[in-house]
This record gives structure tokens, C-alpha cells and sequence, in this order.
């Protein structure tokens, strides 16, 4: 398998004193916490914890009330979701957004164009330099598709492929804008456990082959706890806890927080699976 080289060089990722309201409803109060360069660090809590709406907050989608996030020295606060693209946060989304109608290797191409030099005129009117420049991406994407396991996928529509592989196509996607850290939200949510296991794998070697840093939101406790080096928890748009996840599993507050949801949840609600066990059997 080929590595892809690194383009951005590892920076920390940090919230300080996140706040996110919308109207009367405070979805993220206060909350702190650095993902450390060359590590998995998951985002957990019960479901309306706040996790999607902190990834949201540090990628720009939206504003905090209060609170900066930084990458290294760079201040992302004001960002647009673009610009801190390109600053090197990558995501995924709890649910996919990928262009349908578009193959996968469009898709993939897409998401190169912020790293695109030459101007859209210059690559339609095919002038040497954008050639170029068009082919390295395209070896570029190669590489990345072949790093997820889609390279037999490329010419697909994205909208003709199962679910499984319609996330793995994001990842990919996530990674074609040559991310520093890499947020992913509910990577094997919806997924069986051979692909959960798949997934388990490529997050570590994400971390082990590229250097990417990966900040992880999931409901599935035996992936969080197998591939985490260190855990944050909320709760009610809280921080409750922080840790590594021997330390976070054995803490009152996280047990108290799930077993609280344990109580009022419906079917389907997986914010009050054990701490102790997995529920998809996601160990790499
Ligand atoms: N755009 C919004 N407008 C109003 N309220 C919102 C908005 N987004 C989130 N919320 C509220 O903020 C709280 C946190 O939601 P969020 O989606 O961040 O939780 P989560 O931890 O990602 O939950 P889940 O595990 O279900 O995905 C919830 O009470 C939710 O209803
Ligand atoms: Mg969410």
C-alpha cells in the first residue's frame, strides 16, 4: 500500500472555552479540550450531548457565542468552513454529503480544487500548467483511494454504492484536502461488524501511516475504547470528563451520565450502551 506523504505538518487542535447557543437552547457551555498531534481522540456523551455541535464550532459552520478554537498558532474562530479546510481540518458528517450524480473520483477531485493552483479558465481551456497540475491530483486521489480500499469504486456514481462504501468514499474525501486533523462523526454508525472493524483499522492507520491527528465523535463504546488514546466526555453541553478511556470508564459522572439516558431511552438510541462493552464488536 502506498503512503501518501504529509502536507500539513501535525498541530495541535484546540477548543478553549467553547459556548454554542441557539435561542434558549445552550447545546455547548464552556468547553475546553487539545487534541494532541499523532493521537485518536474521541468526543462522546449521550445523545443532544453537544458532540456534533462542538465539530460544527471547530470547523467553521458555525460561530461560538463564546470561546476560540485554534489550530497551532492559527486562530480558526472566524473562519468559513472553507478556509479552515485549507488550513488543514478535514470532517466527515454524521450523516454523508457526498454529490450523488458525481462519480467518486469527481467527488474526490472536488475536494482538491481548494488545493487547485490554476484557475477553473485555465484548466478548461487545458493550458499545459493546469494539465499538470490536474494529473498530479488525479495520482493524488489514486493514492488516497487506494489508502480506503475505494480504487475499484472510482468511476461509480456516489449514489449507486452501499452505505459501507459510500462512508469510506468520505474518509477519502476528508483526506483529499491533505488534513492535519481529521473529525470524524459517527464513522460506523449504520455500519455492519466486518465494516466496523474495517473502519477501526483505517482510523489507526490514518493516525499511524499519515500522522494525521483524528478527533472522533461515536456512539459504538468498544471502538471508542479500543482505539482512543484519550477521551472527552459531555454531557447536557457540558465537559463531565477527560481522560484516557480506562480512566473516563471508570469515572461517576460518565457512568451516572449513561445510565441516566439508560433510563428514558428509546429503541435505537445507543447513547446508553454499556461503557464496558462493544456493541459492534469493533475491536481492530
Ligand atoms: N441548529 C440547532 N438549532 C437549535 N438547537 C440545536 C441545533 N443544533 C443542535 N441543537 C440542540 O443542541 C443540543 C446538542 O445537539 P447536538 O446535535 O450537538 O448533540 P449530539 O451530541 O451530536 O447528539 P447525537 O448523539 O444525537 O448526534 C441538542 O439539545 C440539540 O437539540
Ligand atoms: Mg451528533
Amino acid at each position: 500500500m502506498t503512503t501518501p506523504p504529509l502536507t500539513h505538518q501535525p498541530r495541535k487542535l484546540s477548543a478553549e472555552g467553547i459556548t454554542k447557543t441557539f435561542g434558549g437552547v445552550t447545546a455547548v457551555s464552556d468547553v475546553s479540550f487539545e487534541v494532541i498531534p499523532g493521537t485518536i481522540h474521541a468526543l462522546i456523551g449521550p445523545n443532544g450531548a453537544g458532540k456534533s455541535t462542538c465539530f460544527n464550532v471547530l470547523t467553521g459552520v458555525y460561530r461560538p457565542t463564546a470561546g476560540t478554537v485554534r489550530l497551532g498558532d492559527e486562530m480558526l474562530t472566524d473562519c468559513r468552513p472553507h478556509e479552515v479546510a485549507k488550513l488543514g481540518v478535514g470532517r466527515t458528517f454524521q450523516n454523508i454529503a457526498l454529490a450523488e450524480r458525481l462519480s467518486v473520483r469527481d467527488n474526490l477531485m472536488l475536494a482538491r480544487h481548494r488545493l487547485t493552483r490554476a484557475g477553473f479558465v485555465a484548466t478548461g481551456l487545458g493550458l499545459p500548467g493546469a494539465r499538470r497540475e490536474q494529473r498530479r491530483h488525479l495520482e493524488r486521489v489514486r493514492e488516497i483511494a487506494e489508502f480506503v480500499g475505494v480504487t475499484h469504486l472510482l468511476s461509480q456514481p456516489t449514489g449507486t454504492l452501499s452505505y459501507g462504501d459510500q462512508k469510506r468514499v468520505e474518509l477519502a474525501r476528508a483526506l483529499c484536502i491533505e488534513p492535519s486533523v481529521l473529525l470524524l462523526d459517527e464513522p460506523v454508525a449504520g455500519l455492519n461488524a466486518s465494516e466496523s472493524r474495517h473502519m477501526a483499522r483505517q482510523i489507526l492507520d490514518i493516525r499511524d501511516q499519515l500522522g494525521v491527528s483524528v478527533l472522533l465523535v461515536e456512539h459504538d463504546m468498544g471502538l471508542v475504547m479500543s482505539i482512543a488514546d484519550r477521551v472527552t466526555v459531555l454531557d447536557f453541553g457540558r465537559l463531565i470528563a477527560e481522560g484516557t478511556p480506562a480512566h473516563v470508564q471508570q469515572d461517576p459522572a460518565v457512568l451516572s451520565a449513561y445510565l441516566g439516558t439508560a433510563a428514558g431511552a428509546t429503541s435505537g438510541d445507543q447513547s446508553s450502551a454499556p461503557l464496558t462493552s462493544s456493541t459492534t464488536g469493533s475491536t481492530p
